[in-house]
């Protein structure tokens, strides 16, 4: 199934003294989605984006917002992310006591549902919640911290989710990658099956290039990718 591979921008790469600026230069430049990254100091060591800033930042840009939630105990915060403005929300496994039930509750409440999953986490742990899920998030660093290395155990796990869920009748469940998605990287991780890459201080963010010259050269990479198909 060709699905299309839509490019994020990760907020919290972003320079965030002058964010509306940069949402502003994400939008021009085409990027499908912002990837917002909600932290609770306790299932990751660190804080970022919460949601007075989500509402901020839906004030001022029509991208969607796909939500990555790195928190214990997510049921505590999925209405108030849907409520700040999030189209998405994704929870990790490895965090919710009762998968199914928050999955459906994301999706009751008008939003697409993610699992994701820690480099570690078996892919085993999606089987009884194929149908209540829109997409997964492979994470290709450990969460919680921007600029690290792609873990590269990860590309083999994109591909196995993919084949487990291309095997289930799921064809339509979409894959993200979180996490070192670089220019570098991008074919690998699309090779592989993932179609929703997070970009940002490897790609969308690189610091010897514009938000525009950045996004320009991930689509041309996309586009080299699907020319060679
Ligand atoms: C990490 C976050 C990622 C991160 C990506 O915990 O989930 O979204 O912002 O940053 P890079 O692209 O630098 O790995
Ligand atoms: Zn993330």
């Amino acid at each position: 199934m060709d699905r299309p591979v839509l490019i994020e921008a990760s907020v919290a790469c972003a320079n965030l003294l002058r964010l509306e600026d940069d949402l502003k230069l994400l939008a021009s430049s085409g990027v499908d989605l912002l990837h917002i990254d909600i932290m609770d100091g306790h299932f990751v060591d660190n804080f970022c984006v919460d949601f007075s800033l989500m509402r901020a930042i839906g004030r001022v840009s029509d991208l969607p917002m796909e939500c990555h939630l790195m928190v214990e105990e997510p049921e505590r915060f999925i209405d108030r992310t849907i409520e700040a403005g999030a189209q998405y929300v994704s929870i990790h496994a490895e965090a919710s006591r009762h998968l199914q039930h928050d999955l459906q509750h994301i999706r009751e409440r008008g939003a697409k549902a993610g699992v994701a999953l820690n480099p570690a986490t078996p892919i085993d742990c999606l089987d009884y919640v194929l149908d209540e899920l829109d997409m997964v998030v492979v994470m290709t660093v450990n969460p919680g911290f921007v600029g690290q290395k792609l873990i590269p155990a990860t590309i083999q796990k994109i591909q196995d989710v993919r084949r487990r869920l291309d095997n289930t009748g799921h064809e339509n469940v979409d894959i993200q990658v979180d996490g070192n998605v670089s220019f570098a990287n991008i074919p690998a991780m699309v090779a592989a099956g993932a179609n929703m890459l997070v970009g940002g201080t490897s790609s969308v963010f690189h610091k010897d290039y514009t938000i525009p010259q950045a996004v320009n050269a991930v689509k041309t990479i996309l586009q080299k990718i699907e020319t060679a198909q």
